[in-house]
Parts: C-alpha cells; structure tokens; sequence
C-alpha cells in the first residue's frame, strides 16, 4: 500500500467530515464491552479485550454479524446506550466528523426484552450533549434486520411510532443473501408514508439486481454500500444520472472480504466515473478503523488526489439529509479547508 504525503495527511485531519454509514452498535469497543459486561454481570467468553480484538477476524458478513449481535448483549439500560453513543462521538469528534447520521438495530435489542425507548432516548441524550459538548449534529435511522419477518419489521415500525420526532430514516441491514429488498416494499412504503427517509443495504454481499429492486421498490434516497453495482454497467450509469449517492465502507469491505485487497476496490473507479460515493466507517470497533482512518487507508491504497477527497468530503455533504442551509455552510467549511492545505 502507498503511504500519504504530508499534505494528504494533513487535510484528512483537517477536512469536516459528514458520517453516512456508521451502526452505533458497531462502535462498542472491547474495552467498553467489559466494563458494561462487569456492571451487568455478565459473563464473556473471552478473558480480555485483546483476546476479543483476535476474535475480530471474518471470512464475511455473517461472521461478522455472529460476534457483533452477540457483542450487543452488554447493552441493558439507558446509559449504556448514551455511553456507547457517547463514546462514537468522541472519537469522531477527534476526526472533525461535524454530523453523523447514525443507524441502529431496534430488533437485536426489543428481542432481549429491552424497550425501543430506552435504546432511542439513551441514544438521544448522547446526541444532545455531542451537539452541546462538540458541536457535532446528528440524525437516527431505524433499520429493519432483513434477516427477520416482515411482520417483526412492521412491529418494530409501530412500536417506533411513539418516537417518531426522534428518527429522520429507516434503513435496512443484516444478511443480505436470500433477504432482497421485496420483502420489505410495504414496510419502507409505510414508512415513507410518514416521512422516514429510506436507505438500505444493497450490493454489499448481494447482487447488483439488488440494488435495483431497492432503488425501485423500497424508493431509496442512497444506497448503503452498493459496491457490486458494477456487475451492471447500465445501473452505474442510472447512479451516474440520478446522482444516487453510494455509502461507501472501505475498511469494512476489506474485513468482510467484499474485496481480497483494499487496492482492488472500486471506490476510485466508480469516483472518477462520476458516482457519489462517500467514505464510511460501518462497525469501527469491529473493522479496525474510524472514519478518518477509512479516509487514510483508501488515499493511500487507491492514491487519490486532494482534489478528490475534497470530492468524498463534499459528497456526503450533499448525500446526507440536512437542510439546504447547513448543507452550504459546511461545504463552505469544506472549501476553506481545501483551499488553506493547498
Ligand atoms: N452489513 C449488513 N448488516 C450490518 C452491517 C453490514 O455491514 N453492519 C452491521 N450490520
Ligand atoms: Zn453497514
């Protein structure tokens, strides 16, 4: 892999980031996982954070689901949801993340008998106080386990209901294969119908049909990975067209073994091809980087330009579901930066 020159260094740390693909859960470290294991008394079958960290090695996106729906069990009350968000923020604060727009998974936690308010108001206390101690602002967005019924989404739409003012989209995650998008088109039709913004992930593991059918059925703003789109070169040119932003996860990729190597990745292609791909975290405590360090890593491997992480930076900007006037100031912000590193 090719190292980063100064300047490219430099404006990684600098640039104001917008983060469009992150699960909240995802970002329960190790050593986090121990500390609420201890407080709840519960035991883990690991003896340390380090042994869990050797744990962290995937074959694909299922492995990776087992450890991290079984990592999700430390999380029992409202302060345990505020400190694992807290946490996030933090971390992303130190890599000018300025708004994250963070999904989170109802389902692995109503099924541990754990209330969808507690999970949203501990998530929401988080987001007030990041916005109150960084500055940082910061959206929810349900996702619906695609592994489960599409009865068990709509029961999960419902039982949001009584939070909707704190939710701005629903999105779609899980195990891709055998799961497509049609299953869940009344689902996303209903939620739409009282304004949640639609995402899902699609030609992540799945195929490029996948993304279609999401696009055209479930009527998505973005697509949450959508790296298999160049299986169909007339898709790449409707995301071209349509500008239908990709939520692009390098290092997750790369882990999951979406890709056998980040040099292989078609981020840069699809870049230069004119898609709106955007540079995300996913599951940082589980792939082994933040956002900032997806930032350096798929520079490096892919040598892009200054110019185009401007780009990247500017994408998730546009990608992401803030007012128009937020939007200019912080691509402002972003232009002044470019401008000071050049
Ligand atoms: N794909 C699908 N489901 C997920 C992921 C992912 O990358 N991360 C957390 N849930
Ligand atoms: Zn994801």
């Amino acid at each position: 892999m090719g190292s980063l020159t100064p300047t490219l260094e430099r404006l990684i740390r600098r640039l104001p980031k917008v983060e469009l693909h992150l699960h909240i859960e995802g970002s329960l470290e190790p050593e986090m996982m121990f500390s609420l294991a201890g407080k709840h008394g519960i035991a883990l079958p690991y003896a340390s954070a380090e042994e869990v960290r050797k744990a962290y090695a995937f074959h694909d996106l299922q492995s990776f689901l087992d450890l991290y729906y079984a990592g999700c069990n430390v999380l029992r009350d409202k302060h345990d949801f505020y400190a694992l968000a807290m946490a996030y923020f933090a971390r992303a604060h130190a890599d000018r993340v300025v708004h994250a727009e963070l999904f989170f998974d109802p389902q692995t936690h109503t099924a541990r008998g754990i209330d969808i308010g507690v999970v949203i108001t501990g998530l929401r206390d988080a987001m007030d106080d990041a916005y109150r101690r960084y500055g940082i602002t910061s959206d929810l967005i349900l996702c619906f386990l695609r592994h489960l019924s599409e009865a068990d989404a709509f029961a999960t739409l419902e039982a949001a209901m009584p939070y909707r003012h704190e939710l701005t989209g629903v999105g779609l995650d899980s195990g891709e294969r055998g799961n497509p998008p049609s299953k869940f088109e009344r689902v996303f039709a209903k939620a739409r119908s009282v304004g949640l913004r639609p995402v899902a992930h699609a030609g992540e593991e799945g195929p490029a049909a996948y993304i279609r059918e999401a696009l055209d059925l479930l009527k998505l703003e973005r697509v949450d990975h959508g790296v298999r789109c160049d299986e169909d070169p007339a898709l790449v040119d409707r995301l071209v067209r349509e500008q239908i932003p990709l939520t692009v996860c390098p290092l997750s990729n790369l882990k999951l073994c979406v890709v056998s190597d980040l040099r292989a990745h078609n981020f840069a292609t699809l870049l230069r091809r004119g898609v709106v791909v955007t540079i995300n975290s996913d599951d940082p405590a589980y792939f082994g980087g933040y956002i900032g360090e997806n930032y350096r890593a798929t520079a490096a491997a892919l040598d892009l330009t200054a110019a185009e992480l401007v780009t990247c930076a500017e994408h998730a900007v546009r990608a992401s579901f803030l007012p128009a006037a937020q939007k200019a100031t912080l691509l402002r912000n972003i232009r002044s930066e470019a401008l000071h590193n050049a």
